[in-house]
This record gives structure tokens, C-alpha cells and sequence, in this order.
């Protein structure tokens, strides 16, 4: 998988340096050609001419090089690179890449990479959980950068805890995973509805519901990741998109979401309706808050408009659209209904009875019910390996449209 794949490793200022020569080596080994740049603390740590000796290749560190007169261009190198791993990343090293500062080598090329970049964080316990260090790497995550998480051990203070670099083996076996995935949905544009609806009572008070957005983020990150291009339009949510092809529209309300979705199925190849949205919205929304006065208090609530329905309608040949039900009784039949009835190609079923799975869970069991009647099970499972499964039957049903 990373025969003549050209990878930029960049080695920062720690202890876990020294993993860097073990690395190089079974990327050597693997066939990728290898260039390594050091910040100049990393040198402290391992000899520039071990790496060069393992790489194959002179070590970069300076702008310029002293001997020649050459300088060493950062656009060039990040053109280079199909791949560039920080390995070790130092806390420091990652504040400066998180911030946009560029005051080495490393950091410009970084910031002029067009290639995955991975990150393979390396430091001592306490600075691993810093405020700061966290939102740094949560700030490379969103910019759609890769971080090879830690592992938890011994580390050089003599501590034990989370912050040992992941080893060299774990780093190599992602950059294969990477290279090795399918890009199957290269060239398409997906748009998917996640997470609850929030109908106004007034300006403090809402109806909403438990979706936590998980199933659909994980779908979205799935897709992004095998090449698609997404359009999240989601409910309020606790979690962020990572993937940098995940473009997010956030909405409140069912009627903010319908409006979202019109402006843009268009021109999508599919629109996949993870959303839970309300049915029913207060009929009037009070300016002022409401104040308790009475026993009992009505709220006349009128339906929403069915989105998925309204889609259904203008769905062109070439167009996909996938539904999702939550069901508590006779299941099968009512999703098989709404299958129908919104014009969906297949619908994803979540069974409450399922235990484990549903709202707020990090697991999922699904069943879905294609348009030819077919029912395919599956197991419990984390939903990112459920977002597979969902991926794989999208593949399918584009298939079938032809
Ligand atoms: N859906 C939608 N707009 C709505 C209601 C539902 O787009 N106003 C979509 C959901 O995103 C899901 C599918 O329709 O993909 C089925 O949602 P569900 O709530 O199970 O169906 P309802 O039609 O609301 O039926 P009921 O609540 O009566 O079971």
C-alpha cells in the first residue's frame, strides 16, 4: 500500500524521537520514499545523520542550506508529499500548527501541504490534558488533519498515563488503512439531516427530543472520508464535524431545516434523512416568556412540514433519497410504510426494542428495507462501523439507478 508513496516525516523536540529511526525504517521497508524534516530541538534528541542514514535522503531543518546556497522550498515539499506524519507531535508543535505560526521549517510546509496530514501526539500526561493542548488538537481536527491517538503506559517522568507515542507499527497500519480505502464516493455530493429540531414556545423554552446527532455524524464522516462531498444540515448537537469535505449548515427548527434542505437537494446526488425532526411545532410561538399562572396549561401545536416527504416529491431519476425510522411497535411494517409513502430508495430501521442501540447510544443495530422488499440485518455495532454499512448500501442503491 505505500509502494513509491511519498511521505514527509516531521520530527519535533521529545524523547519519543528516537521511535522516528523505527519508523522510517518500516516505512523504507513498506517502499515509500521517505524526506525528513527536523525542528531543531528535534536534533537534541536523535542524530540527523541516523535518519538520514535510515531515509535515504538528506535531513531537512533550515530554510537555507549553509553549503550550496539552496534553499530548502516548503511549497515544494508540501507538492512532494502524498502524506505528511508529525511524529513525534509536541504539544508545542501542535499550538504553532493549530495557530497558523510558521517559524520553521516544518510549520511552513505544513501550512503549505496539500496532502492528509498526520499527527502522532507524544508528551507527558499533564500537558497531554492541558485545556490548551486539547483544543489544539480539536482546532487540527476540524482543519481535517488525522491524529494517531497516544497510547497509555509509561512515560519518560516515570508517570504512568495517557501520552506515550502511538508506536511506530500503529502509525505505519493507519497510513496503509488510509491509502488502502476505497474512494468510491469520489465526485459525489451528499447532503444528510442530523440531530433534533428545537420548536420555539417562546424565547426561553422549546420541544425537542434526544437525538444526539452521533448516527448521522458518523455517516457523514464515513461518506466525507470515501470521497464525498458533504452538506450537513443539522439540529443543535454537542459534536462537531472533523472531515475538512463536511461543509455544516446548522438550523434550529423543522421549518429552518425544510428551508435548509430546498436551498440544497438540488443539486445533490442523494439526500440522506437521519434527522429526528418534531411532527409538531407550537401553533403560536409567545414573545414574552410564559408565566405561570394556571393549573394547567394548553399549547396548541400544529404539524410541521414532512421533510423527507416534501423531497420525496421533487427527487429526480438520478437522485437518491434514504430514510431513516425509529420504531417501537410492529416495526417492519410501519418503516415499509413510510418507505412508500415518502418515495424513499431504502429506509435505515432502529428498533427501541433493539437494547443498546438508539438515541444518545454509541451503538446501533439497524435493518434495512430496500424498494424491492429486501430486509438485510446486522448486528450491534459502534455506529462509525454502522456508517459502513449504511455506505456500502448507498454504493448499491447509485448502482441501481443506472
Ligand atoms: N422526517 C422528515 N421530516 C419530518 C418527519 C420525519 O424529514 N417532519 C424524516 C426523518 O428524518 C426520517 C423519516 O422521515 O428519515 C421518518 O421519520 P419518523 O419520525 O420515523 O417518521 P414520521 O413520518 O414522523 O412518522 P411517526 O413519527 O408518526 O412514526
Amino acid at each position: 500500500m505505500l509502494t513509491d508513496k511519498h511521505i514527509i516525516l516531521g520530527v519535533t523536540g521529545g524523547i519519543a524521537a528516537y521511535k522516528a529511526a523505527y519508523l522510517t525504517r518500516l516505512f523504507v521497508k513498506k517502499g515509500a520514499h521517505v524526506k525528513i524534516i527536523m525542528t531543531p530541538l528535534a536534533k537534541e534528541f536523535i542524530t540527523p545523520l541516523t535518519l538520514a542514514t535510515l531515509s535515504k535522503n538528506p535531513i531537512l531543518v533550515d530554510f537555507f542550506n549553509p553549503e550550496n546556497g539552496d534553499w530548502n522550498s516548503h511549497v515544494d515539499l508540501g507538492l512532494w508529499a502524498d502524506a505528511m506524519v508529525i511524529a513525534p507531535a509536541t504539544a508545542n508543535t501542535m499550538g504553532k500548527m493549530a495557530h497558523g505560526i510558521a517559524d520553521n521549517l516544518l510549520l511552513t510546509t505544513f501550512l503549505s501541504a496539500r496532502c492528509p496530514v498526520f499527527l502522532a501526539p507524544a508528551m507527558d500526561l499533564d500537558m497531554y490534558q492541558h485545556p490548551a493542548t486539547i483544543k489544539n488538537m480539536e482546532i487540527l481536527k476540524s482543519f481535517g488533519n488525522y491524529l494517531i491517538e497516544p497510547e497509555v503506559g509509561e512515560l519518560a517522568s516515570g508517570l504512568v498515563g495517557k501520552g506515550r507515542m502511538a508506536e511506530p507499527e500503529t502509525i505505519v497500519d493507519t497510513l496503509e488503512k488510509y491509502f488502502n480505502s476505497t474512494h468510491d464516493f469520489a465526485g459525489k455530493q451528499l447532503m444528510i439531516t442530523a440531530g433534533p429540531t428545537h420548536e420555539m414556545i417562546d424565547p426561553v423554552r422549546f420541544i425537542g427530543n434526544y437525538s444526539s446527532g452521533k448516527m448521522g455524524y458518523a455517516l457523514a464522516e464515513e461518506l466525507a472520508e470515501r470521497g464525498a462531498k458533504v452538506t450537513l444540515i443539522s439540529g443543535a448537537v454537542a459534536i462537531k464535524p472533523i472531515h475538512k469535505n463536511i461543509q455544516l449548515i446548522p438550523v434550529k427548527s423543522a421549518q429552518q431545516m425544510l428551508e435548509a434542505c430546498q436551498l440544497n437537494f438540488e443539486n445533490q446526488d442523494a439526500g440522506i434523512m437521519v434527522a429526528a425532526v418534531a411532527d409538531y411545532t407550537p401553533k403560536d410561538v409567545s414573545s414574552q416568556k410564559i408565566k405561570k399562572k394556571d393549573e394547567v396549561l394548553f399549547l396548541e401545536l400544529k404539524q410541521t412540514a414532512d421533510i423527507a416527504a416534501t423531497l420525496g416529491k421533487q427527487k429526480k431519476l438520478n437522485q437518491l433519497l434514504i430514510g431513516f425510522a425509529l420504531e417501537t411497535s410492529n416495526e417492519i411494517e410501519n418503516a415499509k410504510e413510510k418507505l412508500e409513502k415518502k418515495n424513499f430508495d431504502f429506509i435505515v430501521l432502529n428498533s427501541m426494542n433493539d437494547e443498546g442501540s438508539g438515541f444518545q447510544s454509541d451503538d446501533n443495530k439497524i435493518t434495512i428495507i430496500t424498494r424491492k422488499q429486501e430486509i438485510k440485518t446486522f448486528d450491534l455495532k459502534p455506529k462509525k462501523l454502522v456508517a459502513k454499512d449504511i455506505a456500502d448500501e448507498i454504493i448499491l442503491a447509485f448502482k441501481n439507478l443506472k
